[in-house]
């Protein structure tokens, strides 16, 4: 099955050409990092514009890429949300656009779900397979009995990892994208600064604490006039947040033994997490997606949406009124 794929959901305009559930016959990824950069953050309406602007280039060389024409496509799938609802409306009315004027089915995908299935690009999943989810939106752990089978046993009680990266990079004034920024600094640095312990009960998680101790710390030490050691600030958050990770998923793999863990998200291209997590006690087998995968993609969507199609073809289609109709309660 051949599978075109369209993912508009932040920043990155992205068409993908799958086949069946691992193959990725093309992604092509058109990033506005730039454009956001000279506003510290993504800003919502220039990111649905941009995407208006690159979205018929988009599927164009995706399509190209992959030597496919319309005829070939089986099947079109596109990010539903979560997401900016102004980027959304993009991809899902050229998704429904190309569906329509093609005469192919369409259906709807969670963005979520599309991150976890990134990893069947690496290796097919096993299950029962625990999902951890660290995004700039979500953070989760999520088990899945089969495919498309999701229960979501924890998530954040307040700001997501990715969201409190972001927010300290804006803070030590390092530039943004934060993630990236916070990671590379990190690595020239010294866990030295002592982080508060976070305890959240179950498998949640918690990043306001964090967040603010970094501010409240940068800021005595400005008002002070004292230095703040930057990389160390950042190597001292990096392991604090990231402890919280491992307990928690430490703590779900001992309760529902998963044959494997999953990771998910764009701070899955974290270098700390790709270097450590594999050091959680069981032997499970740990995937994380290659960089291209972790952060926002169409080819995930076009993987997901395989399994999804498979689980009910029917009852996920998204009509041409612009509802999104799906039975399966994502829970996520
Ligand atoms: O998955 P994603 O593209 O967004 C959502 O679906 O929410 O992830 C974006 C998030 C941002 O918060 C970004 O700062 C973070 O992933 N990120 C990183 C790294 N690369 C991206 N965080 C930490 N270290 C990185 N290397
Ligand atoms: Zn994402």
């Amino acid at each position: 099955m051949i599978i075109l794929s369209v993912e508009t959901s932040c920043d990155e305009t992205s068409v993908a050409i799958t086949k069946d559930g691992q193959d990725v016959l093309s992604n092509v990824v058109l990033s506005q990092m730039n454009t956001h950069a000279l506003y510290g953050g993504v800003v919502p309406e220039i990111a649905s514009r941009e995407h208006v602007k690159g979205i018929h280039q988009v599927f164009k060389k995706a399509m190209e890429e992959a030597d496919v024409t319309a005829k070939d496509i089986d099947l079109v799938a596109v990010t539903q949300g979560p997401g900016l609802i102004g980027s959304l409306l993009v991809g899902i009315n050229a998704a429904k656009a190309f569906a329509f004027a093609h005469q192919k089915p369409i259906i709807g995908v969670h963005h979520i779900v599309g991150h976890i299935y990134a990893n069947q690009i690496e290796k097919p999943m096993q299950f029962p397979l625990l999902a951890l989810v660290i995004s700039g939106g979500h953070t989760e752990l999520i088990l899945m009995k089969g495919h498309y089978d999701f229960v979501r046993l924890g998530k954040t009680e307040d700001d997501a990892i990715g969201e409190a990266y972001d927010k300290i990079a804006r803070v030590l004034e390092i530039g943004y994208p934060g993630g990236p920024k916070v990671d590379a600094i990190a690595q020239k640095g010294q866990p030295v600064y002592k982080m508060p312990d976070v305890s959240v009960k179950d498998l949640n998680f918690s990043y306001s604490g964090l967040k603010s101790h970094i501010i409240n710390l940068h800021h005595h030490h400005h008002q002070k006039n004292e230095p703040v050691n930057k990389e160390d600030l950042a190597a001292s958050f990096q392991q604090a947040a990231f402890k919280q990770i491992f307990e928690k998923t430490q703590i779900a793999i001992e309760k529902y033994h998963p044959k494997q863990l999953v990771i998910a998200g764009g701070v899955a291209s974290n270098s700390y997490i790709r270097k450590h997590i594999h050091t959680l006690k069981d032997s499970i087998d740990v995937v994380i997606p290659a960089f291209e995968y972790c952060t926002d993609n169409a080819a995930m969507i076009g993987i997901a949406a395989y399994y999804q199609w498979q689980k009910n073809p029917h009852s996920f289609s998204m009509n041409f009124n612009g509802e999104a109709r799906h039975s399966i309660e994502f829970n996520i």
